[in-house]
């Protein structure tokens, strides 16, 4: 009883004295928000045991860290991205937690964003993933995505930003300041090489320095030095034989050194394969290893991950440097200061009607008219009109693997459209059906192909019109992360459904939602064809904005459309281009990827980069650059003015593309240099004007491993589109110039 007593008065005594001594010296240094983020990170690493340093530089979860639970520092929680919040996982596996609190808005695939050609609307994007992922808790989203759109057929381009390195610069860095502003960090991925999902555990991308530098690196560049990302992924495949995610190349040389990248390096989930090289060459988080190092396995056990015991095992042994943790757990400890120590951070918002109309706003903008003959489009009044095919209905958010979404709503097409021209104007029919999306496999289909064709025949008969809304699906090899495509042509038997349906109905206006371009064997037969995306929650409503003429038109293609596979660069070069031979891909294209290939081996595209039409026209006119001579360190202004030259309100975006008459090193015919987009009434003229540093003309020398400017005359044209070019204006780089 004594004895009891007594211990209770220790502890109070204990308790006050410790209240005490923090009341006098305040919290510790690496709590105390007055000092800087850099002393304070190091001040909590002093603190640490090698163990707790572990501890936070490999997964507790399937997608959080445990910070360091005895300081305070706490755990990291990720979230897959980069359309939305995905929905919540089991701990160990990639089994749906099956929550009703983990919905969110849809917002429309990458590729969409990418087709608008508007950086702020990339902003706007970014804010509401960043909004809706801090309401959810993370504190890292994984993604956006920027790896150049090489061939039609992977997997994972819907989730990218096309085939050109300035337009993914210029849309991805807005999108991750916006996302960033709200205390979540971006995780840029897949850095580098991810341009196919065959085989992408084991590729290895044999590129140039060239093609890797002025193509394959720019929008990651930027992406970190203007963009100011707080973490990266690495990519699954291999760079020079070495797995790009512990690449000392690409991650300790490019992103770390040269880019000056102060962020964490995370791995995609299970691309580590090696503890050394994880240690050394600048991997700072290991995820979703099994204990085998491989995305598969009977156990999560995390003790195994390369950068867990094995790393311990090795730095006792004396084999590494505690000093290698040291830094990746600084890094992790910048980014907790970034994200989950900041109480600065807002608290988040979720499904607002403020992201629902960005939703709506970027899949309307994004929406690209290919093809319009006789003004068929928009919509006229009063028309009996069939919607045929499956993409009118199917839920499109969910499956394509990791950037699936559980959708708060998704407005499908049919909804859409029944509700902008009236369920009594619309009929509908199936016309065909794929399997069940199914990640790793193809899944066969329930429905009887002949019954849906007769079916949808009868009902393309009886219209005045007919939608067909077709496209990919997400489904495995259909726009779905872990393998590409079989084949360059529509799946499900849609392109014999076309034919039918025209031979009964030539009023069809073909609608394709996928991400990627596919062959259009029935192209001259109809009068018209969009190129719709993955429009999320929204979808329907963004399509009816635009098939109605509720608003005109104003996407434009962020990648080419090949007549046919062959036409791609990287087909052209048989299997050594794609899929590659015995795990080896060889971009032997080079420089010459998507419009560069097209126009400099004057291979026309079916249609072009940078095309779209709209429901008016555009005159341009008084195409100027400042100055007839520009020294190297100079900024070019360009100005012209545009006209909306037809009947109603549209958008158009104006490309300047650059090309150099006697380049030292080959170039492309032309490459994109500068764009800006500009909304017009009837009418109304706009001046618009560019502005293009003269660097941004430079070449990367491979020889001197440098950037080089050539004294030289270059030429810039504006255009519509990569071959719809409007007007020139030609200048003088010169290095004798003194620069303004
Ligand atoms: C994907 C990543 C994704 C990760 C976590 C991987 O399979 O490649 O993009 O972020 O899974 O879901």
């Amino acid at each position: 009883m004594e004895l009891r007593f007594h211990l209770r008065n220790i502890i109070s005594c204990m308790t006050l004295i410790a209240a005490f001594m923090v009341s006098v010296a305040g919290p510790a240094p690496y709590l105390d928000e007055s000092l800087s983020a850099e002393e304070r990170i190091e001040d909590a690493i002093s603190r640490m045991t090698l163990e707790e340093k572990i501890a936070m530089i490999h997964a507790q979860s399937k997608f959080s860290t445990p910070g360091c639970p005895r300081l305070g520092i706490p755990e990291i929680w990720m979230s897959d991205g980069p359309h939305g919040v995905r929905m919540e996982f089991t701990w160990d596996d990639w089994a749906h937690a099956g929550w009703t609190n983990d919905s969110c808005t849809a917002m429309p695939a990458l590729t969409c964003l990418a087709a608008t050609f508007n950086p702020g609307l990339a902003r706007r994007y970014g804010a509401v993933v960043g909004e809706e992922a801090r309401f959810r808790k993370k504190d890292i989203m994984l993604g956006p995505g920027v790896n150049i759109y090489r061939t039609p057929l992977s997997g994972r381009n819907f989730e990218y930003m096309g085939e050109d390195p300035l337009l993914a610069a210029r849309m991805v860095v807005p999108y991750i300041k916006g996302l960033q502003a709200n205390g979540v960090a971006a995780c840029l991925k897949h850095f580098a090489l991810n341009n196919q999902e065959h085989d992408r555990d084991k590729v290895n991308v044999v590129v140039g320095e060239r093609a890797l530098n002025e193509l394959y690196l720019p929008a990651f560049k930027a992406g970190v030095v203007e963009g100011g990302v707080w973490a990266v992924m690495g990519s699954y495949n291999k760079f020079r034989d070495t797995y790009c995610t512990h690449n000392d190349t690409l991650v300790n040389k490019i992103l770390k050194d040269q880019w000056g990248f102060d962020g964490v390096f995370v791995t995609d989930w299970g691309s580590a394969h090696d503890t050394r090289e994880a240690a050394l060459n600048g991997l700072d988080i290991e995820m979703g290893s099994w204990t085998n190092g491989l995305t598969w396995g009977k156990s999560n056990a995390y003790d195994n991950y390369y950068m867990a015991q094995p790393l311990l095992a090795m730095i006792r042994r004396g084999e590494l440097d505690e000093s290698v943790v040291d830094d990746k757990v600084r890094r992790i400890l910048r980014l907790c200061l970034r994200t989950n120590m900041n109480r600065n951070r807002p608290w988040g918002t979720m499904h607002t009607p403020g992201h629902i109309a960005v939703a709506r706003e970027v899949g309307r903008e994004g929406i690209v008219l290919l093809k319009n003959e006789k003004g068929f489009l928009p919509v006229k009044s009063g028309k009996k009109i069939a919607v045929i095919g499956e993409n009118a209905v199917k839920t499109l958010s969910i499956g394509g693997g990791s950037s699936e979404l559980k959708p708060r709503i998704e407005i499908s097409p049919l909804e859409g459209l029944r509700a902008r021209f009236g369920d009594e104007n619309i009929s509908f029919s199936l016309g065909y059906a794929s399997g069940d999306p199914n990640y790793s496999c193809e899944l066969p289909s329930a429905y009887d192909a002949d019954s849906l064709r007769l079916a949808a025949i009868e009902t393309a008969r009886m219209a005045d019109m007919v939608l067909f809304v077709g496209g990919l699906n997400k489904n495995y090899r259909q726009d779905c992360e872990g393998d590409d495509r079989l084949t360059y042509s529509l799946p499900f038997g849609q392109d014999s459904l076309i034919a039918d349906l025209l031979e009964v109905n030539p009023n069809l206006a073909v609608i394709i939602v996928s991400g990627n371009a596919v062959d259009m064997p029935w192209e001259e037969k109809v009068p018209a064809i969009v190129q719709s995306w993955y429009l999320g929650s929204m979808g329907g409503v963004a399509l009816a904005d635009i098939l109605s003429g509720d608003f005109s038109p104003s996407g434009k293609l962020p990648f080419s459309i090949p007549r046919r596979l062959e036409d791609c660069a990287a087909h052209s070069f048989g299997e050594r281009g794609y899929p590659g031979v015995d795990s080896q891909v060889y971009y032997d294209e080079g420089l010459l990827v998507g419009y560069r290939w097209h126009d400099t081996k004057k291979i026309p595209a079916r249609y072009p980069f940078g095309h779209g039409l709209s429901y008016t026209t555009f005159r341009y006119s008084g195409l100027e650059a400042d100055r007839k001579q520009y020294a190297p360190g100079d900024t070019l202004t360009v100005t012209l003015t545009v006209t909306n030259t037809g009947g109603c309100r549209g958008a158009e975006t104006v490309q300047l593309y650059a090309s150099q008459k006697n380049p030292r090193l080959a170039r492309p015919a032309k490459e994109l240099k500068g764009f800006r987009k500009t909304d017009l009434q009837p009418g109304e003229s706009k001046e618009i004007t560019i502005r293009i540093p003269v660097s941004d003309l430079a070449y990367y020398d491979d020889t001197m491993q440098r950037w080089v400017v050539d004294d030289d005359e270059f030429t810039i044209q504006a255009g519509s589109s990569s071959t719809d070019l409007r007007a020139k204006t030609r200048f003088r780089v010169d290095s004798n110039l003194a620069a303004r």
